[in-house]
This record gives structure tokens, sequence and C-alpha cells, in this order.
């Protein structure tokens, strides 16, 4: 693997997933692997979660990390072939890219949707062309349209979790007060459809992701109807694929007890960070069927496991 752009680069997911919790029970135990190499991290935006357990990772790996907030200390980026640089961008990518490619042996990067044009979003031009000018891996933590380390997190949460060998899994959509990005469930859908499971995905109407990415999963409109029986209730704001970037704060689709109720015992999950009592209730999200601090606790094995392969191709 050269670079980890998509859960599509994921060749064999149970396998993946086993090592992945073999690596849970004994983080260190290929602290050699990455003696002398150092990853570095850029982030064009916030993070706790992925930055922290990004790191950890690394160091369990015995690897030097570099961490860069190139959104508000890197120069500004151009990513047009042949422009004339005589507007606000000072540094162009093809130079960038290869800079770092020398301090570093893999980069990881986060770059968010802009939620302005959804050409331009989908076209991924910074991951993307990261992966062109770099010559060095490139590992996705979080870009436009996916969240890859999230959902490899998320398969690995739902089998240590998981009641029966083939649970019905539900992706709902949720009120939030701001328009986020399609990218976590984008992955997450990816995702559970290489899983054995039963996945029915609940939003409201005009909430559709990109049926590139959704395929034939069944969509239920009807939010307590999908909730019936499930086994892993999975929550997340996205904003509209179709009127592209409009978000809704329609409360009634937030995650409350009376929901959960509907479910087979359902254990709650959600990427965070999370807004309570607008997306999911206190009631549920401190209830004992929440695994959303176990779901953040299983990003650094994603990573490690992400971080190992790609050092032991290299
Ligand atoms: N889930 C997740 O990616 O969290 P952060 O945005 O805090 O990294």
């Amino acid at each position: 693997m050269n670079n980890y752009f998509s859960v599509h680069d994921i060749d064999a997911l149970t396998s993946w997933v086993e090592e992945a919790i073999d690596l849970k029970k004994n983080p260190l135990s290929h602290k050699e692997l990455g003696k002398d190499k150092t990853i570095g991290l850029l982030f064009f935006n916030p993070s706790l979660r992925t930055r922290l357990s990004t790191q950890k990772a690394a160091l369990n790996l015995g690897m030097n990390v570099m961490v860069m907030n190139f959104g508000g200390e890197g120069w500004s980026l151009e990513y047009g072939d042949g422009t004339i640089m005589d507007q606000g961008n000072s540094e162009h990518i093809k130079e960038a890219a290869q800079v770092v490619s020398q301090y570093c042996d893999i980069v990881a990067i986060r770059a968010f949707a802009k939620l302005e044009n959804r050409e331009e979003d989908y076209e991924e031009i910074v991951l993307k062309s990261f992966m062109e000018y770099a010559s060095v891996p490139i590992i996705n933590m979080e870009s436009a349209t996916g969240h890859p380390l999230q959902a490899l997190t998320d398969a690995i949460t739902i089998t240590e979790y998981k009641p029966i060998h083939k649970p019905k899994i539900v992706l709902s959509w949720a009120p939030h007060p701001k328009a986020l990005p399609q990218a976590v469930a984008n992955s997450f859908a990816e995702m559970v459809q290489k899983m054995d499971a039963e996945f029915v995905i609940t939003h409201p109407m005009g909430f559709e992701l990109a049926s590139q990415i959704t395929n034939e999963v069944p969509i239920e409109y009807d939010q307590g109807k999908a909730f019936e029986n499930a086994d892993f209730v999975y929550v997340k704001n996205w904003s509209s694929y179709k009127d592209y970037g409009s978000s809704s704060q329609d409360e009634n689709w937030r995650i409350t007890k009376d929901k959960m109720d509907l479910t087979n015992n359902a254990k709650f999950m959600h990427c965070l960070p999370v807004r309570r009592n607008v997306v999911v209730d206190d009631a549920v999200i401190d209830s004992e069927n929440s695994v959303v601090i176990e779901q953040a606790n299983n990003r650094t094995y994603a990573a490690q496991l992400v971080m190992k392969k790609i050092l032991e191709k290299s």
C-alpha cells in the first residue's frame, strides 16, 4: 500500500481488523519498525482525536512525529497548473509537497471540504495534489469527501461489540447548527458495505449522500422504522449533497432514549466531537450503550495499523 486515501485501499478488511485488535492488545510490539522514520502531520483544519491518536500511533511504532497547523501557519498553497501566482497564494503545491517529502517518510493530511462547490470538493484537490507531487506515502486524516481512518476505527469497534455475526447497522442523520461535510458518513457507508451486515441509512428527504457512495444501500426516511432491531446506531450530521452544503436543524431527528428503545439494545456510536442535546441527548451518550469513548480509543490502532502496513512495504 502506497497511500491510505480511502477505505478502498483496504485489501482485506477482516484481517486488517483482526490485526488492529492484536495491536491494541500489544501496542508496542512493533516498536522497532518505525525507528529513525518520521511522519509529518499537516492540519489544514482543527482536530483533537485525529491529531493525538495519530501521534500516539506513530510513537507506538517508534517513529518521530512532526506536526504543522498548515491552515494557520503554512504559506497558502496554489494548486492550479500554470497559474500566474500574482494573487493571494504564496507557494505552489509542486514545491511544497516535494519539500515536505524530504523531511518525512510518511505525510498525513487533514483538509476538509469547503462546502462551496461540490465538484471542487469531490475532486479532492488537496489530497490528490499531495499524492501526485509528494515522493512519500500519504495518509488521509479526513479529506473533503472521506475520513477513512475513522471508518477503519468504526469497523474495529463494531467487530468488538457486535452481538451476532451479521448485525443490523443504522447510519442516522441528526441535526446540527452548522453545515458539516459528508466525509465521515461517506466513509462509514463505504466501509459498512464491505462488512457482513444489514445496513440501512436514515435521513430527512434531501439529505441523500452521493449515489456513487451509497450504491444499493436502502434509504429509510422514517427514523423510528430504521431503528427497529438495530444493533448499532451510528449518528452523524452531514449537509446536503444535492443542494450542496445546505443544512438543517430539524430537532425531530435528535437521538433520544425513546428512539434508542426501538432498537435491539443498540450501541450508540459517534465519531466525536458531538453537540450534546442537539445531536444526541445526554441520556443516550451517557448510557452504558454508548461506545463513543472506546471508538476514540480505537483511532490509535486504526492509524497504527495503516502506518505499520506502509512501513512494512517501504
Ligand atoms: N473524529 C475525529 O476525526 O475527531 P477530530 O476531528 O477531533 O480529529
